[in-house]
């Protein structure tokens, strides 16, 4: 059978109560007393109104609804005895006595209370004379103090003054000003403490209790806690610098160790000492902690009732049935019911307030896009100070703090984001809200962060993918062992021993390089397979440039997370590149670091070392001679140089996707064609070389033949080169199509067909030539050397 269920109350707290009781499949209508006419005959909610809130009138409107249970939502009526007088008329009440209410209606019982149940709390002395309270300021106060009025006064009555002088005045506007009426009959001074604030709540049948997740309140009107106090401007829970991260051990009660000590040295003394005095607490008892960074917990004060804005981030965390909860309380058998299911998510409120609060402030503004808020996925608007306007449309502003912005999700940084994204569809004139709801929690998650360092995948370097990598390469690795290589992977440094590998007097020659902006197009592409080859193809052919085999590689693979496929592809690349050009795959380094490159994005470097007998080393500029020729050996294409050209002509000139067709062949795409890797020419080169005749060899990379060519040149030598004696690769037609570039500037930027050069004697071709062609080059002679006029000048290319 479903039940009706009265809330007293109109606030965004009892909203959420509202809202919550709804969801209940025991509750049919909630019967709000006098409820938010916005959300009259909206989800079930009857709006009652009285001409005053007292137990004989909202026992009439529960007899006519049928209504057993009332919830009271605010201090006031509980204060006044409204739980009580309900009792009287036979309805039950969740919310405390009068005689319980007291814990939050007198600061000064309060804190006496705290006292005799040795429950810690700031030290204190309670006045009703304002002669005595002054005397005591001006002579035994020797701390920091803070002012309170001891009644109940919307959270406005504590004043924080810096010194005696202003504490004198503080209690003169309490207790002879009466600024807050009648609460400031009494006054607590007592010391101020330090600390983080939590508001830690609890369901009570006034002997057992159930713990709510720890909240943090706003209290302050403006950012970074400044200006005066207000009823409360946004609120988060679960309090991470109360429970740590979401994965730090539960203790007992399911919130950490701090919680469950907050519930054995404050929550069951409180519970079970109000009982112990004959004032048994059944609703909600709320403690405003102050825990200090030593973890230390001092109580601020109890409240009798849930918190607002606490309610609207805590009732949406909770999974398990409000309306059971309530029920198991009234009825004193809390302990019968399972214990509350909270979600492991994160909830967090923006409260937007009327221009002027906390002090005078408008009524009556029109409010647009509560709806468009509401409608967002996670967000709930609970009403507060709003009401319909005499169209029974338009809603309007009726308080000081107008509504609450609530969202959950799975983290307290998307939910902050996403509230704050929604309340901007909220608009009236006037709209206040603060911007930095939660920005300490993230503060202190982000700190944290750093403090867990060592636990290095937490920051998102993942150890165990790293080395899974590391398993994944050593295979590969072993696969291009030879003569020399000393150990296996792993060790600090790689060795390797060139007498073993044949070497007599070796000369050591070293390349480093990249593969440049070649890698955004496999990473566009999701191709990683060859780009390693590319890699060593650019080390290994200045090796051997020099005459030098190359013996070993390093390659140093860098990315904002590491993806073991795609990284064991990278890599199987630079084993393969290795493999084919002789030369052993010794050790590397796979860094993952998230902040430099994003996720997705990875740098690759490398450098290989090579060896050449001592008098073998290249170029032999000596015995250049007029007339040598030069021998050109195809590439394979653009190779790993101006990719950042190649990738301005496709994406901003062709029109053209990487992944259409190429204009020049139907069997690839344009992104797989400019994938092609990098030729190895050592093997080729070294075997042409031991034939003999070879004065020199350029490996034409950035800056064309035209930069390359006469690196190796000796002075007063020009090289003679015959444009059109080899054929230039379609694909780079097709990029001089769409940048129209002239032959000069084409020369100068790709190797326009030819990889690599070498200059050989002419007796020496036809042999040199021929055993390029057994390792399947296709070789062009491209032209002849030349002696300039002067033997001092600079050599330079000629094409003819
Ligand atoms: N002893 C104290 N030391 C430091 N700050 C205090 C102390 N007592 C109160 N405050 C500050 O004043 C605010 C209001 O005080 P509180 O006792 O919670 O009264 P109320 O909520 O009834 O206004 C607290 O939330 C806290 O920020
Ligand atoms: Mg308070």
């Amino acid at each position: 059978m479903k039940h009706n269920i009265c809330v007293i109350g109109s606030g965004g707290r009892e909203h959420a109560i509202a809202w919550k009781l709804l969801q209940s499949q025991h509750v049919d209508k909630v019967i709000m007393i006098p409820g938010n006419d916005i959300l009259q005959n909206r989800d079930r909610i009857v709006n009652v109104k009285l001409d005053k809130l007292d137990g004989p009138l909202v026992a009439n409107v529960c007899r006519q609804y049928n209504i057993e249970l009332v919830f009271v939502g605010p201090e006031v009526p509980l204060c006044e005895g409204i739980s009580d007088s309900l009792k009287k008329q036979g309805i039950s009440c969740f919310g405390p006595s009068e005689k319980a209410a007291v814990i939050e209606g007198s600061k000064a019982f309060s804190k006496d209370f705290m006292v005799r149940h040795q429950i810690p709390t700031a030290k204190y002395k309670n006045f009703t004379d304002y002669l005595e309270a002054c005397k005591y300021i001006e002579n035994e106060v020797d701390y920091q103090m803070v002012i309170k009025a001891s009644g109940v006064a919307a959270g406005k009555g504590v004043l924080i003054p810096q010194d005696k002088k202003e504490a004198l005045e503080a209690l003169k506007r309490i207790m002879v000003v009466k600024e807050f009426g009648s609460a400031g009959q009494e006054v607590v001074i007592e010391e101020f403490i330090e600390g983080e604030e939590c508001s830690l709540m609890c369901f009570s049948d006034g002997h057992s209790l159930q713990v709510m997740p720890p909240a943090q309140d706003h209290k302050r009107i403006f950012d970074l806690d400044q200006g005066p106090n207000t009823g409360g401007m946004g609120a988060y829970a679960p309090a991470p610098f109360v429970i740590g991260h979401q994965g730090s051990p539960r203790g007992k009660h399911g919130f950490g160790a701090l919680i469950d000590r907050a519930i054995e040295t404050v929550l069951q003394p409180a519970i079970d000492g109000m009982r112990k005095e004959g004032r048994p607490f059944v609703g909600v008892l709320f403690a405003g902690l102050m825990i200090s960074r030593q973890q230390q917990i001092k109580v601020l004060e109890f409240n009798c009732r849930m918190g607002d804005p606490e309610t609207q981030v805590i009732l949406p965390l909770l999974e398990s049935d409000l309306y059971e909860v309530v029920c198991a309380c009234v009825e004193g058998r809390l302990d019968s019911i399972p214990t509350l299911k909270w979600r492991q998510e994160y909830c967090v409120t923006i409260v937007a307030a009327s221009k002027g609060y906390p002090d005078v402030y408008p009524k009556g503004l029109p409010i647009k896009g509560i709806e468009e808020c509401n409608s967002v996925s996670g967000i709930t608007v609970f009403q507060a100070g709003t009401s319909l306007a005499s169209d029974m449309k338009t809603m309007n502003t009726s308080g000081g703090r107008v509504l609450a912005v609530t969202c959950i999700d799975k983290s307290l940084e998307t939910a902050i984001l996403s509230a704050y994204k929604s309340i901007q569809l909220i608009q009236f004139d006037g709209m206040q809200y603060r911007r930095d709801i939660g920005q300490k929690a993230l503060n202190y998650l982000n700190s944290q962060e750093k403090v867990q360092s060592v636990s290095y995948s937490e920051s998102g370097v993942d150890m165990e993918r790293g080395d899974q990598v590391v398993d994944n390469i050593v295979p590969m690795a072993k696969s291009t062992n030879r003569l020399g290589c000393m150990a296996d992977l792993g060790g600090f440094g790689a060795l390797f021993d060139c007498k073993a590998a044949g070497f007599k007097d070796p000369i050591l020659v070293s390349g480093t390089d990249g593969v440049g902006t070649k890698l955004k197009i496999a990473q566009e592409l999701d191709i990683h397979g060859t780009i390693g080859i590319d890699l060593v193809a650019m080390c290994v052919n200045d090796v051997v440039v020099q005459g030098a085999e190359p013996l070993f590689f390093l390659d140093y693979f860098a990315t904002g997370k590491i993806h073991v496929n795609v990284a064991t592809q990278v890599i199987s690349g630079i084993a393969k590149g290795c493999k084919e050009s002789g030369c052993a795959l010794i050790g590397g380094e796979t860094a993952e670091m998230p902040g430099m490159y994003k996720d997705g994005e990875y740098d690759l470097a490398g450098f290989s070392v090579g060896a050449v007998e001592r008098d073998k080393l290249l170029p032999l500029l000596n015995e250049f001679k007029e007339g040598d020729v030069l021998l050109g050996i195809a590439s394979s294409g653009v190779h790993s140089n101006g990719y950042s050209l190649v990738r301005y002509l496709v994406e901003k000139k062709s029109g053209l996707k990487y992944t259409d067709k190429c204009p020049w062949d139907s069997s690839k795409t344009i992104g797989q064609s400019l994938l092609t890797p990098t030729k190895l020419y050592v093997l080729s080169c070294l075997a042409a070389i031991k034939a003999g005749g070879v004065r020199a060899l350029a490996h034409i990379t950035g800056g064309g033949i035209t930069e390359n060519l006469p690196r190796v040149f000796p002075n007063g030598y020009q090289a003679e080169i015959k444009f059109g004696s080899w054929t230039i690769p379609p694909v780079i037609q097709w990029l001089n199509s769409l940048g129209n570039m002239k032959q000069e500037e084409l020369l100068r930027t790709f190797n326009c067909g030819i990889g690599m050069i070498l200059v050989i004697d002419p007796t020496q071709l036809d042999t040199v030539k021929s055993i390029l062609e057994s390792h399947n080059e296709t070789v062009y002679t491209i032209g002849r050397v030349t002696k300039s006029s002067n033997s001092n000048e600079k050599p330079k290319v000629v094409y003819i």
